[in-house]
């Protein structure tokens, strides 16, 4: 296990980590003014991998995205200052969490022996209710709530019983990793000790990061680049990170099915419905307020490139990157790499 927590640390569908050169060359390339003179606004951050490239090298950048947990581990990664947390102290506060006994309560009774050991859930759910307390009885600063409960994602990220994301778990908690046929029947870091650690901080200069919805963001703020990395596909997110996006609200909803999720009604993306997703980037696209649009979008998204370039030249001359682009296969089962083209769609709005 490392001893610290970097921010691309994470396995998260989409995210950027392994395209950062592509596309912030791309960028860079693209955009004829200096760096240091330009805001940057990425309204669907994610991780935020791609706003903490720009980070200290654009004026000012600022991140959104719809889920709270990202909201959290953004402002974690991209706000964190002298002024507004002290890291010794948060050091300290970890070395207390991570001695603490597990306990029981919400989280084991509905991810214990699912997507957790039992032990982990009774530990996530010891550590989540100290941080509640800290907070509650302001001990901590709202930043250094937002790097505790970061750690606290992560880790209980690395020993999650899934294969990347929660739309399900694995089924075989207390078997081997393997079958003998090939098939992945459980993580075997799933069987780890949750452990939490310091994060790798390394994004200075002034950034804002935003729990909200990227039409309405990209409406709000006149930026110079509006960096767009829309999801491409019909797997909602809210489906996929629910666990981590419960442990993060902590306001222990009831939970549905076999898969325990609970109501998320007003955190499913238009962009991942097929129907709507080319509305909503018109719309996105129309409403905008910056001088340079770039879009992320790969060969296999529900909106077809046709209707992208329309979208776009809407705003200004449109040119086109690609870039082959290897990504696992989804579901459970073994685990399978495939090819797909990865496009960075560059528009200088006239
Ligand atoms: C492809 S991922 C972005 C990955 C990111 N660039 C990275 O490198 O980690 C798309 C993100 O958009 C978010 N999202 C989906 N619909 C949204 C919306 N309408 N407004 C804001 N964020 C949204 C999802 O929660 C998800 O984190």
């Amino acid at each position: 296990m490392p001893c610290q927590f970097s921010q691309q640390n994470r396995k998260y569908l989409g995210s950027k980590a392994m395209l950062l050169d592509f596309i912030c060359r791309s960028i860079c390339q693209v955009v004829s003014e200096r760096l240091e003179d330009c805001t940057f606004l990425d309204p669907f951050a994610g991780t935020g991998v791609v706003a903490a490239f720009f980070a200290g090298k654009a004026k000012e950048v600022l991140a959104g995205d719809l889920l709270y947990s990202n909201y959290v581990t953004n402002r974690a990664f991209l706000c964190t200052t002298a002024q507004n947390a002290d890291l010794d102290k948060v050091a300290a506060l970890l070395r207390q969490l991570n001695a603490l006994a597990g306990e029981e309560g919400y989280l084991p009774e509905n991810y214990g022996n699912t997507y957790f050991t039992l032990e982990n859930a009774r530990k996530i759910q010891a550590v989540r209710e100290r941080i509640a307390a800290w907070q509650r009885e302001e001990l901590i600063t709202d930043q250094e709530y937002c790097l505790l409960l970061t750690s606290l994602l992560y880790a209980a990220d690395k020993v999650a019983n899934t294969c990347g994301q929660y739309d399900s778990y694995l089924k075989n908690l207390g078997q081997p990793s393997f079958s003998d046929a090939g098939v992945h029947l459980v993580d075997g870091l799933a069987y780890g000790a949750l452990s939490l650690h310091p994060l790798v901080l390394k994004a200075g200069g002034a950034c804002r990061v935003f729990c909200r919805d990227a039409n309405k963001l990209a409406e709000e703020f006149a930026v110079d680049i509006l960096y767009l990395d829309p999801p491409y596909n019909n797997r909602q997110y809210c489906d996929n990170y629910h666990v981590l996006e419960n442990i993060a609200r902590w306001e222990k909803p009831p939970l549905r099915g076999k898969t325990r999720k609970f109501d998320r009604t007003g955190l499913r993306s238009r962009y991942s419905k097929k129907r709507q997703a080319p509305f909503a980037l018109r719309e996105l696209v129309q409403r905008a307020r910056s001088r340079y649009l770039f879009l992320s979008y790969n060969s296999e998204g529900i909106i077809s490139q046709e209707d992208i370039l329309a979208i776009l030249q809407s705003k200004g001359k449109v040119t086109v990157r690609e870039q082959p682009h290897s990504v696992f296969g989804g579901g459970a089962g073994r685990a399978k790499r495939r090819q797909v083209v990865e496009r960075l769609y560059c528009c200088r709005v006239t």
